[in-house]
């Protein structure tokens, strides 16, 4: 599939987790199509060996990384006023675009400082705390978008509310698929929540990346890497962000999961509405936050 055109000079673009896989190829294509891309990543070497690529495929090309671990929340609402700083900085006003990219998956149980499953907390909790964080940004500019890196692994899973945040017994892939199924309650109820913006979700398919190599070696990483070899390049899912970000007119009207640029029915859990709304509730008990 050609990658379709659009011209984003003059837009802005937020995308957490650009240091490696979906995320740096979307913020190599970003800065390639004359976007202002803000990277995230939570290391300082990686994020500048991250920018130091972009710069050579677009040299002169509007891109800065900032520093963040987002399993930390404390980091995350930083992150926040780093990405305010740095809009000051450019003399700009608006985030045109928020990619709620960066996930982990994690065949053992780790909890965070703030006490919290880091599977729930990176692959959803961090995005719900950024994703409120920006919001002024996001509904000043003329057609704000926060589109979320979900999964077809979304399907088929239990979410059981009270225990994700320390959920008892631990099995990685359970964790995984729920915070995916997270991602789509929160892109629906964000839809209906925030009126002046346009969420989206995006089913990538199966990528050749090293999500599930990062942790401890263990079972899973041989897994992934058998699994994964099936998969595309980053760069094929990257069209679909792009599609997302740029298309003036998309008709969400059979559903606001993407894959492939085209509209995808999600499971019949994400799309129920009292789930997303205890999930909202849920998640603003865990950050602090107050977002009604
Ligand atoms: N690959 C697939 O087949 C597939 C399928 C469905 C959905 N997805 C989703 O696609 C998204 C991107 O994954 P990927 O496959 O491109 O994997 P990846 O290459 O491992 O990318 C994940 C990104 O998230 C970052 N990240 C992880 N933990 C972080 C933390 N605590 N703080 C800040 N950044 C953190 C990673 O940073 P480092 O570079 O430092 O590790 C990396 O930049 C994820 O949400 C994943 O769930 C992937």
């Amino acid at each position: 599939m050609p990658t379709p055109k659009y011209n984003l000079s003059g837009k802005t673009v937020v995308i957490t987790g650009a240091t490696s896989g979906i995320g740096l190829a979307a913020a190599t294509e970003f800065a390639q199509q004359e976007a202002f891309v803000i990277g995230v990543g939570r290391s300082e070497i990686r994020n500048q060996q991250a920018e130091h690529f972009i710069l050579t495929k677009k040299p002169k090309g509007g891109v800065v990384y900032l520093q963040a671990d987002l399993a930390q929340q404390e980091e995350v609402f930083e992150l926040g006023r780093k990405i305010n700083s740095t809009l000051s900085r450019n003399q700009l006003k608006h985030v045109d675009i928020l990619i709620n990219n960066a996930g982990v998956y994690q065949e053992k149980k780790h909890l965070t400082v703030d006490k919290i499953e880091m599977t729930f907390a990176v692959n959803h909790l961090a995005a719900f705390i950024l994703t409120h964080e920006l919001i002024p940004r996001l509904n000043s500019a003329e057609s704000g978008r926060v589109i979320t890196v979900s999964s077809k692994s979304h399907r088929n899973t239990p979410l059981n509310l009270e225990r994700i945040a320390n959920p008892w017994p631990y099995f990685g892939l359970l964790a995984y698929k729920g915070s995916k199924l997270c991602n789509i309650l929160f892109t629906n109820e964000l839809n209906r929540r925030c009126p002046l913006i346009e969420a989206y979700a995006v089913d990538p398919g199966l990528v050749k990346t090293a999500i599930a190599s990062k942790g401890e070696p263990g079972i899973s990483d041989w897994v992934w890497r058998m699994h994964s070899k099936k998969g595309t390049s980053p760069e094929v899912p990257v069209q679909t962000l792009f599609f997302l970000a740029g298309e003036k007119q998309i008709d969400k009207s059979k559903s606001h999961l993407f894959r492939d640029c085209q509209p995808l029915l999600p499971s019949r859990k994400a799309t129920d509405m009292e789930l997303g709304h205890k999930l909202w509730a849920h998640s603003c008990q865990l950050t602090g936050i107050s977002w009604v």
